[in-house]
This record gives structure tokens, C-alpha cells and sequence, in this order.
């Protein structure tokens, strides 16, 4: 795998409604982190959502453009990472079309989200196309960027390992170029005598010995050339492992730190629960929402003696409250020296403390709706410049270029 590939992060997010506090930790706050450190592409995954939204698509719609907000408004930067819409990148499309000829039935329909979210989402008819094809469309959308790195949660590395199937078989079928040997051999003279020299032996410690390590530093030497052509580059980063070019580079998934935050009901915080926080919800309802939280259900009275440990508004304190807090949280609920509501109202506080800057970067975008047009305008763009180049070298691998 390239180092450029190495150092890009890919990652999409369905808009189907508002995001919420789930979303900020679990997702959010871990793109802010990446993006400082890779070159990042964010989308909105407009066409993920039709698969499983298509019988009523407006609920897309509504969402688009309040998510993005709420990712501006958390500090997704765009000067720092390409924000885009899927759907404005038809480049996905293609890709996905021409990766789905050389794809097995089977990779797809063994992919465990298939039969869970079918079973799972039984209000809605799955038995599409669409739906058993998207974890194929979730491989176009990172293979079109030659990604290195996606982000995800547990639930999705099913779908990285997709990719990176889909990938190998790619290469292996159209990576194949007659005089591959002799190309790459002249490839390798082109970087220059020391350069050329470093490499073999290098490759020879990896063919013979698997020298991980070996592999790593000529890779990175491959990259770091600055005078050879990207054909040349791809031929000699495929010859270090043998077969062919490596069109598509396989990508890895980057689990992401699994959030401790779960709903208002101690379940998962989600939509379909009903149990959420949303990022931009108003004061007043947070405040509600909060004084109704279900506590320890063993703690009727005001003077029965509490278990945290068996109450969801103990799980936002571990978020959101420093030790001197949890500690008042802990012996107060045991001896019952304090009441639940006592014991939330820190909790409201620190919510709607990381909730007002949110909220008012948010209120700003919303009144400067060009400003987030323009944004998304330009990370299309330039999304499109670099997919645009994949469906081009794609399209040669395959025999495809006769204009
Ligand atoms: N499938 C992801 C989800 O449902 C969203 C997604 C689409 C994605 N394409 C992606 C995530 C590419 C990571 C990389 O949440
Ligand atoms: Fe839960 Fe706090 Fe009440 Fe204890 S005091 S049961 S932790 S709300």
C-alpha cells in the first residue's frame, strides 16, 4: 500500500435526521482528532441513506445541509479536510458500476449487515438491489480516493474487509499488464543507480525473508520519488509484492474508540429508540429530558440508598463530570445523601456548557447559508479532482479508454 494512500482518511455519515450527542462523541470528536492528522475526506452519504430510505427520500433532504452545519459547528474544518456530497461526486457511481463486474455475489450477500439490518429494520421492505449492493458502493467511495485509512465502528469493519477483497481482486484482474516485469525493471533504473540498488535489495528482503520492515522503507522510497510517473510508481509499489500494479490499494479500517455514551434509557443512543440528545436540542429541552431520566429503579424514596452502576445517568457522568463531581455522585447516591434530581444537575450543566458554543457557531451558519454552500461547493470540487483521476487510471487498467 502507497504512503499517500496511508496518510488519506475517508469517512461518510448517512444525513437521516438530526445528529446528536451519540454522534459528536462516538464519530465527531474522533474526525476532529484525524483531521489534524491525515489529509481527511468527510461526505454525506447521501446514497447510503436511499437505500434504506427510498420508499420516503425526504428525511435526506431535511438532513443534508443540518448536518453539515452540525459538523461546521463542532469544528469539522474545511480548510483542513474536503467536505463534500456524495451524490455531487457521480465518480462513486462509476466506480461502483465497474467494480460491481468483477465482484462475487456471495462477498455481498455474506456481508453479516445484509441478513442483521434486514431482520433489524423489518418495517422496511430490503429485498433491494440497492440495499445488498451498498456495502459495495461503501467500497467504491473509499477505493475512489485510494483512502489508507476509514474510520468506523465495530459495525462497519465487515465492510472495510469489502473493500480491501475487492481491491485485491481489482488489481489482480486488470493490474496484470503485458511485460509487467520488464516495465517495472525499467521503472526501478528511473529512480536512479543508489535509489534502484536500495530498492532491490530491498525487495529481495521482503520476497525472501517477508521483511515487513524491509517492505515499509521501499515503499516509502517509492514515494518519495518526485520524477517518475504514477504508472511507474504503482508498477514498482505492485512489483515489491509480486503480481501487478496496485491500482487500488487496500484500505484499513481505523476502529474507532468505542464511545461510552448511551441514551437516555441506558441503551445505545439513537433515533430509533427515541432516546437521544440531539446537538443542537434547546436548553429547556435538555433540562426535561434529564429531570425524566429513569434513575436506579431500586431507588424509590429519597432516603433508599443507590447504585450507580445500575442508573444511565451515572453513564453521563462518566462523560461528562471531573472526579470531584463523580465522587460526590457516588457516595451521595450510596447513603442516599443525595436526591437524583441533586445528582443531575451538574450533568444539565456540563451538557449545555458544551452545547452553547456549538449551538451558536450552528445559529451563525444556518443565518450564512452561501458560506455553507460554498464550502460544500468547493469540497466537491475538489473531491472530484482526485476521484476523477482513479476512474482514469481505472479505466485504462480495464481497457476501457478508447475515445
Ligand atoms: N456505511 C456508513 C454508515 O452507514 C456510512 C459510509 C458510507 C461510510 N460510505 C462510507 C463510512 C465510507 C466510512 C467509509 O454509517
Ligand atoms: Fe442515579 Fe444519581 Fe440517582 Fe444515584 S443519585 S440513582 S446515580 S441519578
Amino acid at each position: 500500500m502507497s504512503s499517500t494512500a496511508n496518510q488519506r482518511v475517508l469517512s461518510g455519515m448517512r444525513p437521516t435526521g438530526q445528529l446528536h450527542l451519540g454522534h459528536y462523541h462516538g464519530v465527531l470528536k474522533n474526525w476532529l482528532t484525524l483531521q489534524n492528522e491525515y489529509e481527511c475526506f468527510f461526505f454525506v452519504a447521501d446514497w447510503h441513506a436511499l437505500t434504506t430510505e427510498y420508499e420516503d427520500p425526504h428525511i435526506i433532504s431535511e438532513s443534508v445541509w443540518d448536518m453539515v452545519i452540525d459538523w461546521l459547528a463542532v469544528g469539522v474544518d474545511p480548510g483542513a479536510a474536503k467536505i463534500f456530497i456524495q451524490s455531487r461526486v457521480p465518480e462513486h457511481a462509476e466506480l461502483y458500476l465497474l467494480l460491481s463486474m468483477c465482484t462475487p455475489l456471495s462477498w455481498l450477500e455474506r456481508v453479516p449487515s445484509y441478513k442483521d439490518q434486514q431482520e433489524k429494520l423489518n418495517n422496511k421492505d430490503l429485498t433491494t438491489y440497492g440495499f445488498l449492493g451498498y456495502p459495495l458502493l461503501q467500497t467504491a467511495d473509499i477505493l475512489i480516493y485510494k483512502a489508507g485509512n476509514v474510520p468506523v465502528g465495530e459495525d462497519q469493519v465487515a465492510h472495510v474487509e469489502l473493500s480491501r477483497e475487492v481491491a485485491r481482486r481489482f488489481n489482480y484482474l486488470y493490474g496484470r499488464e503485458a511485460g509487467f516485469e520488464d516495465k517495472a525493471e525499467a521503472a526501478a533504473r528511473k529512480m536512479g543507480k543508489k535509489n534502484n540498488r536500495l530498492y532491490q535489495d530491498l525487495r529481495k528482503d521482503y520476497q525472501e525473508q517477508g521483511d515487513a520492515q524491509a517492505l515499509e522503507k521501499a515503499q516509502a522510497l517509492v514515494e518519495g520519488q518526485q520524477n517518475i510517473s504514477i504508472g511507474d510508481r504503482e508498477r514498482l509499489i505492485g512489483y515489491l509484492e509480486g503480481g501487478g500494479k496496485v491500482i487500488l490499494p487496500e484500505p484499513q479500517a481505523l476502529l474507532a474508540p468505542a464511545s461510552k455514551l448511551l441514551g437516555l434509557d441506558g441503551q445505545k443512543m439513537s433515533k430509533s429508540y427515541g432516546n437521544t440528545i440531539s446537538l443542537r436540542e434547546s436548553p429547556a429541552s435538555v433540562e426535561e429530558k434529564i429531570k425524566k431520566m429513569q434513575t436506579d429503579i431500586n431507588r424509590v424514596r429519597r432516603d433508599d440508598p443507590g447504585d450507580p452502576d445500575k442508573c444511565p445517568v451515572w453513564n453521563l457522568h462518566e462523560i461528562y463530570s471531573n472526579d470531584e463531581v463523580k465522587d460526590w455522585v457516588q457516595t451521595g447516591c450510596r447513603t442516599a445523601g443525595i436526591g437524583c434530581l441533586d445528582c443531575k444537575g451538574p450533568l444539565i450543566d456540563s451538557i449545555l456548557k458544551e452545547q452553547s458554543p456549538i449551538r451558536e457557531r450552528a445559529r451563525e451558519y444556518q443565518e450564512d447559508t452561501e458560506t455553507v454552500r460554498g464550502i460544500i461547493s468547493d469540497g466537491c470540487e475538489a473531491a472530484r479532482e482526485v476521484a476523477r483521476e482513479t476512474i482514469v487510471e481505472v479505466k485504462q487498467a480495464m481497457g476501457l479508454e478508447y475515445r
